[in-house]
């Protein structure tokens, strides 16, 4: 039985590229190992939400958690910012993180061209504060979407970097993990190559769509004049609508669909509406309990609260061994 430990930012409800790049897996994985996800509201932070809409998130990617099958009883599901231990594990990984390597890190060089009047401190040290997280509870797997391979690699670094220092075998180096197969990326309906929150409200499902929403947003999705030659190579926009119906549709829809591409015959309406179904009925039991556990606030505090007792069980040992390791001792 394996450590796993994941976590998602809170920026609104999940969607189908969370939900197919992490938390499938996370689901499957709380049978079969000892798992560890949270709410990684300290991340969030790096945007400035506003109280309320730092609150609000958490709670949505709770609800949605737990809509999507997590079981409190068999993971840990807890909240980042409930556990200090991570943040001081934060403090001591980042004398040993160097501003060359952190400034290389392709997300962050992305933040600093999209972003450049709000580059703070916390991007830069984004990935430590993530080793933090899954080093926490000396863990070795950590499922994530393909987005993440990167600062799994930091991880490694810093973990590798620690038991060097110190000469150590403490921390294990993390690995990406999906049941062994390839990471997965999602693509997005404006035509881009990932489904992403930060990229408008057309770029995005989420499994709190209702179906109307759904329908529009798929209606609206970017494609082209259609094939004008036999089999030829599908345009990044139309090979994310495939890709999408490769998930959620049954195979055979898939392929009648491919067919009639490869002859030059399809009729993207038809398509998209074809696909609209199958995501309305995909998502449907999710938006449904979403509905039911979003006023249920008793029950989402007991699960916070469990969470984090049953997480710092973990974290306080780590810390405890940590300061012994660096050398602090108490007078
Ligand atoms: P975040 O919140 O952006 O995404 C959460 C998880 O969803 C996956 N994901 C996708 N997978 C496939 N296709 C997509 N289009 C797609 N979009 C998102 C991500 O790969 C991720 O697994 N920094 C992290 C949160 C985090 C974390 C950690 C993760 C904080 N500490 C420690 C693992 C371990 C993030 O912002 O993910």
């Amino acid at each position: 039985m394996d450590i796993v430990v994941s976590g998602i930012r809170p920026t609104g409800n999940l969607h189908l590229g969370n939900y197919f790049g992490a938390v499938k897996n996370f689901i499957k994985m709380q049978n079969e190992h000892k798992c560890y996800f949270f709410i990684a509201d300290y991340h969030s932070l790096t945007t400035h939400p506003t109280p309320a809409d730092l609150h609000g998130n958490v709670k949505n990617v709770l609800v949605n958690f737990l809509a999507a099958g997590l079981d409190p009883e068999k993971a840990t599901l807890y909240i980042q910012s409930d556990i200090p231990e991570v943040t001081e594990l934060y403090l001591l990984l980042n004398m040993n993180a160097y501003l060359g390597e952190l400034e290389r890190v392709a997300s962050f060089k992305e933040k600093v061209r999209t972003q450049p009047d709000n580059i703070n401190a916390g991007l830069l040290t984004y990935p430590t504060l993530m080793a933090a997280d899954v080093l926490i509870h000396k863990a070795a797997k950590v499922p994530v979407g393909k987005d993440q391979e990167q600062h799994l690699e930091m991880m490694r670094n810093f973990a590798n970097r620690f038991n060097r220092m110190y000469k150590v075998e403490y921390f294990p180096a993390p690995v990406a993990f999906n049941f062994g197969e390839e990471l997965i990326k999602i693509p997005g309906l404006d035509g881009s190559t990932k489904m992403s929150k930060s990229e408008g409200d057309y770029n995005a499902i989420y499994l709190s769509d209702e179906p109307e929403v759904i329908r529009k947003k798929i209606m609206r999705a970017v494609t082209d004049a259609g094939p004008t030659v036999e089999n030829q190579p599908k345009p990044q926009p139309v090979e994310n609508l495939f890709q999408l119906m490769k998930v959620l549709s049954t195979t055979d829809t898939y392929e009648h669909f491919n067919n009639l591409y490869n002859t030059c015959q399809i009729r993207y309406g038809d398509l998209k509406k074809q696909l609209a179904e199958d995501v309305i009925v995909f998502t449907h039991p999710f938006r449904e309990k979403i509905k039911e556990l979003f006023v249920n606030d008793n029950y989402l505090h007991k699960v916070a609260s469990l969470g984090a007792e049953k997480a710092r069980e973990s974290t306080s040992r780590t810390i405890r061994e940590v300061r012994e390791i660096i050398g602090f001792k108490v007078f």
